[in-house]
């Protein structure tokens, strides 16, 4: 029998039951949904509803139902459709009666709204610390290469050269964002429903305020309709997960890349590497194609629920119920993952003398242009002579350092004896110095810029 079954002479489909009941997964939350009952408890009390005394005995019944979930003994009834149906049927018949008088003037869609927005808050900042910790690990590692050189790509094409240090900073910020807009989340997460009741608002004197403080909240929703049926906070959170993934995947992509033989950058440590039940000399980085393959799933979990949520009419509707399997579907993979790329970066291991060795003079072409614009030859013409250059380079098969020098004054009579100092990878990243820019100086900043802002977030 369920709570609601009053109104029905039939008990429900055994089927019905299997789709409609969510204690199969809502029931992660029993420690939320039992703080806002004490909350909503001492609430009632305060407005006169039932008696200290009453309160009492609900708060007791309560925290001895925390205590079964936490010791792993409470037992599921037949009728336990969700975890507050489910937390109030016990305490009835722990205390009696007057357990029944809880729910009044509350309603599933206040209190499951309460119940996610407390779940989400704690997990929220939860992420946000582990985020923290690949933020520190690719700090770790980037300080040991902050004089590493490497060749930097574009379009995946050699580019420029760049410094290991640099690149790896470059997922940092990424990380960075995403954490900035976890915490930019939470006055919108933090907000109250509880006292919306089913959706016109509650006819009891309760002090919504003082109950939304006890419970945490920074803030009550102004709108008891808006209130029950707002899962913002759900699609924000996916959304931001969703773009977490995304950066994952892209990093996860570079490791692949770079742990391949042809490029030998990087070697991913064994305890993190996969080999292959039939080619002996495999050394795969499976976990960082778990990586990139899981940011799909991540953006599934977004989409679907925005799909869910769009078009539904005013207030709560069962649609909004799938809003749980998919926030916990994103929270457990991100939560599965982290644990292994912070790992696999603090025990990454760089090859500098594979990276050295794949720097061609070709990523020094800008360098030379900026050779003649330091002549006083216009960008775009140095650009244009630079061009050519590179042309013959190529179909005299020589290095750009090697083309002789009476080659290059016949393009431009602007080279002399000094382009032989261009041809250093060293001064090339050096020179850019400028803030965000690759040379060692300047990366140095941005780790220092970095640290601070690990410091300042991590209160
Ligand atoms: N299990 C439900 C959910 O997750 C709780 C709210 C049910 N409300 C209702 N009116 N049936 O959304």
């Amino acid at each position: 029998m369920t709570l609601w079954s009053g109104r029905f002479s039939e008990p429900t489909d055994a089927d019905l039951r299997a789709l409609n009941d969510s204690i199969g997964f809502d029931i992660r939350f029993y420690a939320q949904d039992i703080k806002g009952s004490i909350a909503y408890a001492h609430a009632i009390a305060d407005a006169g509803l039932i008696t200290k005394d009453e309160c009492g005995r609900i708060v007791e019944g309560l925290t001895l139902i925390r205590q079964e979930f936490e010791q792993g003994i409470f037992v599921l009834a037949p009728g336990d459709e969700d975890i507050h149906t489910a937390v109030e049927r016990r305490l009835i018949e722990i205390i009696g009666d007057v357990g029944g008088k809880l729910h009044t003037g509350r309603s599933r869609n206040d209190q499951v709204a309460t119940d996610f927005r407390l779940w989400t808050l704690d997990t929220v900042k939860a992420l946000h610390q582990q985020l923290g910790l690949l933020q520190t690990a690719l700090v770790e590692k980037a300080e040991q290469h902050l004089e590493t050189l490497m060749p930097g790509y574009t379009h995946l094409q050699p580019a420029q050269p760049i410094t290991a240090a640099h690149w790896l900073m470059s997922f940092f910020w990424m990380l960075q964002r995403d954490r900035d807009r976890l915490r930019d989340a939470h006055p919108r997460i933090a907000v109250s429903p509880l006292g919306s009741g089913a959706l016109a608002g509650t006819p009891l004197a309760i002090d919504r305020i003082e109950l939304a403080e006890r419970l945490g909240f920074a803030a009550i929703s102004e709108n008891s309709l808006d209130a029950v049926s707002d899962r913002d906070f759900v699609a924000e959170t996916l959304f931001v997960l969703a773009l977490t993934g995304t950066h994952l995947s892209r990093l996860a992509e570079d490791v692949i890349l770079y742990s391949n033989p042809l490029f030998g950058f990087i070697t991913l440590n064994d305890r993190y590497s996969t080999g292959s039940s039939l080619m002996p000399q495999k050394r795969n980085a499976d976990p960082m194609e778990l990586a990139r393959g899981k940011a799909g799933r991540l953006i599934g979990n977004l989409t679907g629920f925005l799909t869910t949520l769009k078009g539904l009419p005013s207030t709560y509707n069962k649609d909004m119920q799938e809003d749980k399997e998919a926030l916990f579907d994103a929270v457990d993979t991100l939560q599965k993952l982290l644990p292994v790329v912070i790992a696999i970066i603090h025990t990454l291991h760089l090859n500098p003398e594979k990276m050295q060795a794949a720097l061609g003079e070709e990523l020094l072409a800008t360098d030379l242009a900026d050779y003649l614009v330091n002549k006083g030859l216009p960008f775009r013409a140095a650009h244009h002579v630079v061009g050519r250059v590179v042309r013959l380079a190529a179909q005299e098969n020589l290095n750009l350092s090697q083309v002789p020098l009476a080659k290059l004054r016949e393009i431009s009579d602007l080279f002399s004896a000094d382009v032989a100092q261009v041809f250093d990878f060293a001064a090339s990243v050096a020179r850019r110095t400028a803030p965000g820019g690759t040379a060692p100086n300047a990366v140095r900043d941005q780790i220092r810029q970095a640290k601070q802002r690990l410091d300042s977030l991590s209160e």
